[in-house]
């Protein structure tokens, strides 16, 4: 995505690739949608396919593959050990990591299980900048703790932060201090926070988080499943990495780091994941565990043709037209919405555009949840599935109590090089309707609540009959209009 200048003086990300493999999109009316998401107990995880017009729940597995990788795909060298495909893989990620091993797992919470088996124990505490759902959960599976030490604006939901995904330096030093290094299994950072906005972390705090696990002999543990869009914010906001190449910023961060572990699912815009490490002890340490829960050593649960699409798509991630696609789409939502005066996550950062349910229903208390609410009140009035990371996203205190989740947000992904501008003027605009009819929504509650990992399958209900209210004023301005 080049950023040319248009005569007009708009500011429009113009693509740097064409579309040539389409996939046919249906925009079911408002009755059926209305239906479909009580259907799925007001949970966007349980919306089928064919009532989205725009799947923005994530970005996990469906980005855009190149012609280039899918060509590459027909190349694959299928065998149970050996294969030809992992030689390749194994390279391509030794030329951008510059680490000598790598385990093949079938996707990144795959790896976060082996790490989490491997390095934690009852009592370790792992502290980090922000946790992702599913690390967290195998973390604290494995009787560990999660320490988030973010700094103080990472959330502030509107900040001019550049790199609000950073470690508190002065918070890490006093972790280390009250637990003793010894009792701290690793130091974990997260490019691309997730859960806060997909805010980056700057390669400066990365150098400065390095110096103090050097002190106390701790490991650096990078979750990159993100990195593509950290790159990007990298190479803009940072000034030591302003003459570097994409390629030169990965090399940078990835000499910090004792472990590199990724979804490729994101990361390489396949479906997969991996472990890259340079310490034989540490690969030592997990290999056994690859062929127990994964597979072979030399696919670990992933396709042959997956891996060959990977070893592509990494070394397209080091093209910086191919890494500013997201960021700057995401931008462009972020910039239009805010001037309508919806409240977003700012500075836009990556994996999508996150829009802030605390202030846009701020007339919902958490505990019904407001992020779901306004994840079932965008779908109904636009097929737009959006995902929920507030407090549904978090698990119940031991004693039942819930844990608000520090941000309600609802994310609104944009997978790489997917949807098309006009797709995303869409979205600003009925995003614009909604905010202008919020008062009509209202919470949600459970009628069916899993123990782990609820917002996968749990199933709530509206309080009260607001969605029918909400699908008659869209009636009402809309008339015959999907
Ligand atoms: N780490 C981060 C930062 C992630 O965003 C994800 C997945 C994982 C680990 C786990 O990887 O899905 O391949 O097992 N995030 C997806 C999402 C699910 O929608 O944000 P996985």
């Amino acid at each position: 995505m080049a950023e040319i200048k248009f005569y007009s003086g708009e500011n429009v990300p113009l693509e740097m690739h064409k579309v040539r493999i389409v996939q046919k999109l249906d925009l079911v009316p408002i009755e059926r949608r209305h239906a479909a998401i009580s259907e799925a107990g007001n949970n966007t995880f349980l919306l089928k396919n064919r009532d989205v017009y725009l799947d923005m729940l994530t970005d996990s597995g469906v980005n855009a593959m190149s012609d280039k990788q899918m060509a590459a795909m027909m190349e694959a060298d299928d065998s149970y050990a050996g294969s030809e495909t992992f030689v390749k893989l194994e390279s391509k990620l030794q030329d951008i990591f510059n680490m000598k091993y790598f385990l093949p797992t079938h996707q990144g919470r795959a790896c976060e299980h082996i790490l989490a088996k491997v390095f934690v124990a009852p009592g370790s505490v792992v502290p980090m900048n922000y946790h992702f759902t599913t690390t967290k959960a195998h973390i604290t599976l494995c009787g560990g703790t999660v320490e988030e030490i973010f700094i103080d604006e990472a959330l502030k939901v509107e900040s001019e932060n550049l790199f609000k995904g950073n470690i508190d330096i002065d918070k890490l030093n006093a972790l280390i201090e009250k637990h003793g290094a010894a009792n701290i299994a690793f130091v974990r950072i997260e490019s691309g926070t997730n859960l806060i906005g997909g805010q980056p972390v700057s390669l400066k705090n990365m150098q400065d988080v390095r110096k103090i696990c050097d002190m106390h002999g701790l490991m650096l543990v990078y979750d990159a499943s993100l990195l593509a869009d950290n790159l990007y914010f990298n190479k803009k906001r940072e000034e030591q990495c302003k003459d570097m190449s994409i390629r030169e910023i990965t090399k940078n961060i990835a000499d910090l780091c004792d472990i590199i572990y990724f979804s490729a699912r994101k990361l390489g815009c396949v479906r997969g994941g991996g472990i890259c490490t340079d310490r034989h002890d540490v690969y030592m340490k997990l290999r056994e565990l690859i062929p127990l829960y994964e597979g072979f050593l030399t696919y670990g649960g992933m396709s042959v043709r997956e891996m060959e699409a990977l070893t592509v798509g990494l070394e397209e991630t080091m093209d910086e037209n191919m890494v500013n696609q997201g960021p700057l789409f995401i931008e462009y939502m972020v910039s239009q919405l805010k001037k309508n005066g919806v409240p977003v996550v700012t500075p836009a950062g990556g994996l999508g555009c996150h829009l802030d349910a605390m202030r846009f229903l701020s007339h919902i208390p958490q505990s019904e949840y407001p992020a779901g609410a306004l994840a079932s009140a965008l779908y109904i009035i636009s097929g737009i599935r959006g995902m929920e990371r507030g407090t549904l996203s978090e698990q119940r205190n031991p004693d039942g109590s819930e844990t608000y989740a520090h941000m309600e947000l609802l994310r609104l992904a944009l997978p790489r090089r997917v949807f098309t501008l006009s797709q995303v003027k869409y979205a600003i605009d009925r995003i614009v309707w909604l905010f202008k009819n919020r008062e009509i929504v209202q919470g949600l509650n459970f009628i069916e609540e899993p123990k782990i990992l609820r917002f996968f399958f749990g199933k709530l209900q509206p309080v009260g009959d607001w969605q029918i209210k909400l699908v008659t004023k869209f009636k009402q301005d809309f008339g015959e209009s999907l």
